[in-house]
């Protein structure tokens, strides 16, 4: 077993450990204080979406119990808090009037982490789109860019003074293949060629956001978080490393081409391009200095060459992060690509993805191989085991306190090799809806009662507790 006072030692005094949540996730009270609808409480609320019906409409009622919570962050040792910010309770109607009520909430919150000296990392858009601008299209249109804009100068002027980090977007892989191709994410559409609008729509949101928030606040720190997949050929053969690398492109490349570089990959834009819709000045617009990137890191995935040029095999399927084998659609034939386990009975989490610490470290060193990268901050690592407290009330959650110390050992070699990490975030604070899985999946430091709102610190938040203590950057 690995030490936490061991493993502490390998950060250098000015590292960053965190925990990270999301809004919709934690925040509940869905319809308190003027905030308006978002397209999470609709598609939670169509039948057969989300696991049992359930909803984000309590939460882990963060929202009532911001300030016992944020407690709980310090007596964590804590050095930086990782939330998101609700759109709709900033913008109820998605652009035009503010409430005045939402931006109270978050003004409370982080003043509330100032005074307990812990670092403040908001995210403007994790996956809560206002519902009123799916009206005009949600991200399939470059409305919402716009809109994307105006949300971020207002809340950028409001705490900008108090934001130590701010990131645009999380996961864009998720709020465009997962919610417009894929389908098991709000809103829950099913049309590659909708995904494609989305993600060009994204990025241009992400480029127009940065200008406005240095616009406001020329000094500030900002990102964008990334669940770039860590893909590995399933052979040597030229057929499954060029399939690897259509894999690359069409998962991480939409993302870091036009953000890093100011071009999308040119075999993927002959395939697919015309999708995009790109306008002229986009390119430009996109690609904005940015001070940082987050890397949220949980399995890898193999990937080998499966010919769908044909049409064949029209079974869509999200595969654990990623999405390879689907129907007879272009983004699929240019895929032409299968996954399959990366080890063979290989150790799995309780939603069944694959443990594979090496992947943190080889994920890395690909994507500063290939692309100017600033600093990075893990932003979310972490793992599903739904154990509960036993007769004593504890819960002994030891699978997941090995996959923190075999990632953060993992990960303090990667520093080691000179990649340029400043910090790391466990995913999550605490039990929380996960997405179509419900309330069924559990990836907390802290257990919650989902019927009490109890917290109850695991073992796994303990053993963080301890590393990040004896690491001590926070005093
Ligand atoms: C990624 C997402 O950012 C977060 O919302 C989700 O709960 C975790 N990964 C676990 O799936």
């Amino acid at each position: 077993m690995i030490d936490p006072l061991d493993l502490a030692a390998r950060f250098p005094a000015d590292f960053t450990f965190g925990v990270s949540t999301s809004a919709y996730q934690i925040e509940g009270a869905t319809r308190e204080d003027g905030r308006g609808p978002s397209i999470w409480d609709a598609f939670a609320n169509m039948p057969g979406r989300v696991f049992e019906g359930h909803t984000g409409d309590a939460a882990c009622d963060h929202y009532h119990r911001w300030e016992s919570d944020l407690d709980l962050i310090y007596d964590l040792g804590m050095d930086a808090y990782r939330f998101s910010i609700t759109w709709p309770r900033i913008f109820p109607e998605g652009r035009g009037k503010v409430n005045a009520a939402g931006l109270d909430f978050y003004d409370r919150l982080i003043d509330g982490l100032v005074s307990r000296g812990i670092k403040v990392f908001p995210t403007l858009y994790h996956w809560d789109l206002p519902l009123a601008l799916t009206g005009y299209g949600g991200w399939t249109d470059r409305d919402t860019a716009d809109a994307f804009a105006e949300y971020t100068s207002v809340v950028v002027r409001r705490f900008g003074d108090r934001m130590d980090a701010l990131a645009t977007f999380n996961e864009p892989w998720c709020s465009t293949y997962l919610s417009h191709w894929v389908g098991s994410h709000a809103p829950g559409e099913r049309s590659i060629d909708a995904a494609l609008a989305a993600v060009h729509v994204t990025n241009l949101a992400h480029g127009l956001g940065v200008q406005a928030a240095r616009a406001e606040r020329a000094d500030l720190s900002i990102g964008i978080v990334f669940n770039a997949q860590c893909f590995y050929s399933a052979s040597d053969s030229a057929g499954d490393k060029a399939a690897t690398e259509r894999a690359f492109q069409f998962n991480n490349g939409v993302f870091f081409g036009p953000i890093f570089d100011g071009a999308y990959d040119a075999e993927f834009t002959a395939a697919l391009g015309d999708k995009l819709k790109i306008q002229d000045g986009d390119l430009a617009t996109i690609k904005q200095p940015l001070d940082w990137w987050g890397l949220n890191y949980y399995s890898p995935v193999t990937v080998r060459h499966v010919d769908r040029t044909g049409g064949q095999n029209r079974t869509p399927c999200a595969d654990g992060m990623g999405v390879f084998e689907s129907g007879a659609d272009a983004a699929s034939q240019f895929l032409s690509v299968a996954s399959i386990p990366t080890t063979e009975n290989g150790a799995k989490t309780d939603n069944g993805w694959e443990i594979k610490p090496k992947g943190l470290a080889d994920l890395l060193t690909q994507l500063y191989e290939r692309y100017d990268l600033p600093p990075v901050y893990i932003t979310e690592n972490g793992a599903c085991y739904n154990m509960g407290p036993g007769h004593a009330g504890t819960v002994n959650d030891q699978p997941r306190v090995d996959y923190f110390a075999e990632h953060l050992d993992v990960l303090a070699g990667a520093l080691d090799e000179g990649i340029p990490v400043k910090g790391y975030f466990a995913w999550s604070l605490m039990d929380n809806f996960e997405w179509a899985e419900g309330y069924a999946m559990r990836f907390g430091i802290v257990h919650v009662d989902h019927t009490t709102q109890n917290r109850t610190i695991k073992k796994s938040g303990e053993w963080y507790r301890d590393l990040v203590r004896a690491h001590g950057s926070r005093d």
